[in-house]
């Protein structure tokens, strides 16, 4: 399987809502958290865990736990700094690393500006943010990134993806795992997704 797309009606619900031209600023940015929540449940399903004794008001029993510092989340600027709050919702002491990418306007290919890492990242399970994954590039960048740092568990996770997108970052990283709320019709000229819902960072950030 080349992607993880989630069949739910609270999530096509939440994407139809977001990809509407009405929705406005605050409205967008709760929605890509709540959906985000929704991924990231989905997306950690096969996490690790380990036992661990616990006392209830009646007997000890062993349970399983996931250890601290499993997680490591890796928003893609701008647009995944919208996703960041979702998986802390789950994860609230995840570290959270930094990736500066933007589409050079007339070639659409990423340019890298800004990369903060946390240390000890190698060996965390790395959750690469961005909303949308259209012609692939900024993510499969992003995951070159990680792997140079030594990072071999990585997930990617999108809201609305196109199928060249996953397409080519699965045959460039067919080791990373894909998540994405939607998958769309193609890209248009400009690679923009269609439907899709325009440009996330202008619509999260309000910059245009
Ligand atoms: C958008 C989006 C992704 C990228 C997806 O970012 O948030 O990072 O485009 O396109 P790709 O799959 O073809 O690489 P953009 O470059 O517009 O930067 P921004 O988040 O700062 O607005
Ligand atoms: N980036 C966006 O924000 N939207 C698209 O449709 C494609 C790239």
């Amino acid at each position: 399987m080349k992607a993880t797309i989630i069949n739910h009606p609270l999530m096509s619900h939440k994407v139809a809502m977001l990809r509407d031209k009405n929705t406005n600023t605050k409205q967008f940015r709760e929605l890509i958290e709540e959906i985000t929540v929704l991924l990231t449940y989905e997306a950690f399903k096969d996490i690790p865990t380990v036992p661990v004794e616990v006392e209830t008001p009646l007997e000890r029993t062993v349970q399983q736990v996931i250890p601290d510092n499993s997680v490591a989340i890796v928003p893609i600027l701008r647009a995944g700094l919208g996703m960041v709050n979702g998986v802390h919702t789950l994860f609230p002491t995840a570290k959270v690393g930094h990736v500066g990418m933007y589409r050079d306007e007339t070639t659409c290919l990423p340019q890298e500006y800004y990369c903060k890492l946390p240390k000890d990242i190698g060996g965390m399970i790395c959750i690469v943010l961005d909303p949308m994954l259209a012609t692939g590039g900024s993510a499969i960048a992003a995951v070159d990134l990680l792997k140079k740092q030594g990072v071999s568990r990585i997930k990617c996770m999108h809201i609305i993806a196109a199928p060249e997108g996953i397409e080519n970052l699965h045959r460039t990283h067919p080791d990373v795992q894909i998540y994405c709320a939607t998958c769309d019709r193609e890209l248009n000229k400009d690679k923009y997704i269609l439907p899709g819902l325009g440009d996330a960072g202008d619509r999260l950030f309000g910059t245009k």
